[in-house]
């Protein structure tokens, strides 16, 4: 696959900081990638030279339990070894000086080409650009995801989404898109909570110890149907769980919180009918459902382009870490000049 764009997310600074527990090196970093297929394998049917594509961390190979399953997108099939690094073969295709160099993510998309397993693609309409494209490979497509698949928002729910980063955003539009009556958006940035209300947010509140009360009292001491929590904070997501309703209101994780965090929860509040999900990508069954996500975004239902802050060469790809690092914009997208 020849790469057109790259998104820039926290994964790949988290990884290069060397503090991920599963993190190695070397390794070829990236994995919001767009681009086009150059050459498809023995064995490839579903993809054709030419195709517009977008890269799957989270694979759907559509025969193992977890893909046949509706109620998980967490395909068992290549796992094992797109944790080592590995394509699922074994090997790998990257290397320097001959020494191998290890894959990322089964993505590797910092590069002007990656070699994907053909279950890891999304073919994706060749009208939508693909610098937007690219965004759905990962942050946008949890957020959306996390409220259409895993939490199902249900029309007229009251929802609270707590950040408003790329994944945070993605679930307020995501809301919206379900139907949502009044959706909530909690985050510290004053801008950010600004682009929420432009994805659809009904009301925000500047994040901090006082919002389960602010919550509660905007709820009539009850809490809301659903919250979504995008911020990779224990403490937010304990939050979620105590702003979530009596009775049905479901809490739902996208964070990653660092390692060796435990999430407190009293357990009366799920005796009383509070439930807890995670959501890894969202829920979202990558090589079904990220053309229709991209779909609605080409349908209009969506607004994009707020989203992509800046582009960036290939070569300042740290320039676009030191600029997640400092909040400045929601992302930064890898123009590979094509
Ligand atoms: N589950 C998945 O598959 C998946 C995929 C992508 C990212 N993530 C994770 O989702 C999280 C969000 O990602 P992102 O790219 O949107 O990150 P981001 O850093 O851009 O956004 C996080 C937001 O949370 C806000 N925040 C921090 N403390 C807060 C508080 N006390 N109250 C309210 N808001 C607060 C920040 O101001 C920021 O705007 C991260 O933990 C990331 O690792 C998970
Ligand atoms: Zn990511
Ligand atoms: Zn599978």
């Amino acid at each position: 696959m020849r790469l057109v764009a790259c998104g820039v997310c926290h994964t790949d600074m988290y990884t290069a900081s060397g503090v991920d527990p599963s993190g190695y090196a070397p390794t070829v970093l990236g994995h919001e990638g767009a681009g086009v297929v150059e050459a498809v394998g023995d064995g490839v049917d579903s993809l054709a030279v030419g195709d517009h594509v977008v890269t799957l961390f989270s694979p759907q190979c559509r025969e193992c339990v977890h893909c046949l399953s509706p109620k998980t997108n967490l395909c068992l099939a290549i796992r094992d070894q797109q944790g080592k690094g590995h394509l699922p073969d074994g090997t790998t295709r990257l290397s320097r000086d001959g020494e191998p160099i290890r894959h990322f993510m089964g993505t590797s998309t910092f590069a002007e080409y990656t070699v994907m397993p053909e279950i890891a693609l999304a073919k994706v309409s060749r009208e939508a650009p693909l610098d937007r494209a690219c965004l759905f490979a990962c942050g946008l497509s949890t957020g959306l995801g996390a409220a259409m698949f895993t939490a199902a928002v249900e029309q007229g729910s009251t929802c609270v989404v707590f950040g408003a980063g790329m994944v945070g955003l993605g679930a307020v539009a995501g809301c919206r898109l379900q139907g949502a009556e009044r959706i909530v958006c909690v985050d510290l940035s004053s801008e950010r909570l600004e682009m929420a209300r432009h994805q659809g947010a009904t009301d925000t509140l500047v994040g901090g110890p006082h919002s389960v009360q602010q919550i509660l009292d905007m709820t009539g001491g009850f809490g809301a149907d659903h919250t979504i929590e995008a911020t990779g904070s224990v403490a937010v997501m304990r939050q979620a769980v105590e702003s979530a309703r009596m009775g049905w209101g479901l809490a739902t994780i996208c964070g990653v919180a660092g390692k060796g965090e435990t999430l407190d929860i009293v357990p009366r509040l799920l005796i009383t009918g509070r439930r807890v999900a995670g959501s890894s990508f969202g829920g979202v069954k990558g090589r079904d459902q990220v053309p229709l996500l991209v779909q609605r975004y080409l349908d209009g239902d969506i607004d994009v382009d707020a989203f992509l802050s800046r582009r960036v060469g290939l070569d300042d790809v740290n320039k676009a870490f030191e600029l997640m690092e400092a909040q400045d914009g929601i992302r930064s997208v890898i123009d590979f000049g094509s």
